[in-house]
């Protein structure tokens, strides 16, 4: 009998984080939310419920589907919260220290038996594993954005990830009736690779606006460290923008600017 996951705890409630919350309260799960501060968890949470009723409004989801999914969602108020979770998935900012430090305090947190998970874009897994104390437990569930609309969802198995937790990841992917691909632990592993044929519907600079450019500057910068491939030195254009604060759809300025309502380009 493969271990259960019942209770989920997501850190980080940013773009990935509020999207993970929606899609596992939608399967059934109960979902608690943490972040830096209350009210971050709380317009969070509130975005989620915003976001859930527009795609009732454009007939992808149902107002009892919804209804039902909201009372699952709750507010961690610290990694305290997550005590009783079965699976723990950091979703915090792209940065290595920062992953470190949530992922060394939470396993301290969670029961033994817990499975703690990463959606980073490109920090090696069996590294992270190593700070948790419980390698063995830990592996990269790594989904797409916008979480609600992509279908696939990459696993990424550090060097001491055991079948157990492999195959709970798994369940756990099709309970969310989502498609897994199995990726080596390898600098930004496979889907960041994939340029084209993934029916992107928007050009690869726009596609940047969304992901974050800080989180793309921080994966460029985990391959250029990872590989020593002068082909991976991130962009200065992109090292600007972000320095500027221009960091894309969140910030409502990147390489386009979304003022306006209108994406034009920013220079
Ligand atoms: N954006 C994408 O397209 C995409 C796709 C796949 C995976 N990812 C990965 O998902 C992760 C999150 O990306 P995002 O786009 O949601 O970023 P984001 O900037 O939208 O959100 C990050 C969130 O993490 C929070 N955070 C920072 N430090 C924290 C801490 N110590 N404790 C709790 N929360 C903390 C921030 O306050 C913020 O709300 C990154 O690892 C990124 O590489 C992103």
């Amino acid at each position: 009998m493969s271990f259960e996951i019942r209770k989920i705890g997501v850190i980080g409630a940013g773009q990935m984080g509020k999207g993970i919350a929606q899609v596992c309260a939608l399967a059934g799960y109960d979902v608690a939310i943490n972040d830096v501060s209350v009210t971050r968890i709380s317009e969070a949470i509130a975005d989620v419920a915003a976001q859930m009723h527009k795609s009732v409004e454009r007939g992808h989801l149902e107002a009892q589907a919804v209804a039902a999914a909201l009372p699952h969602i709750t507010l961690a108020e610290s990694l305290a919260n997550f005590s009783d979770s079965d699976l723990v998935i950091e979703a915090a900012t792209e940065n290595e220290d920062v992953k470190r430090k949530i992922l060394s305090d939470v396993a301290l947190s969670v029961k033994p038996e817990a499975i703690i998970a990463s959606n980073t874009s490109s920090i090696s897994i069996t590294r992270l594993a190593s700070i948790t104390g419980r390698p063995e437990r830990f592996i990269g569930i790594h989904f797409m954005n916008p979480v609600p609309r992509m279908q696939l969802v990459e696993l990424i198995r550090g060097i001491a990830t055991d079948d157990g937790t492999f195959e709970a990841a798994k369940n756990f992917v099709a309970k969310l009736g989502k498609t897994v691909t199995v990726s080596e632990d390898f600098p930004a592993f496979i889907v960041n690779r994939m340029k084209l044929g993934a029916n992107h519907p928007m050009g690869p600079l726009q596609l940047a606006d969304f992901i974050g450019l800080d989180t793309c500057l921080s994966v460029m910068q985990v391959l250029h460290e990872g590989l020593a491939d002068t082909k991976y030195r991130p962009c200065p254009l992109l090292v600007k923008y972000v320095e500027a604060g221009w960091l894309g759809k969140k910030t409502q300025r990147g390489f386009y600017d979304y003022r306006s309502g209108v994406p034009t380009p920013t220079r």
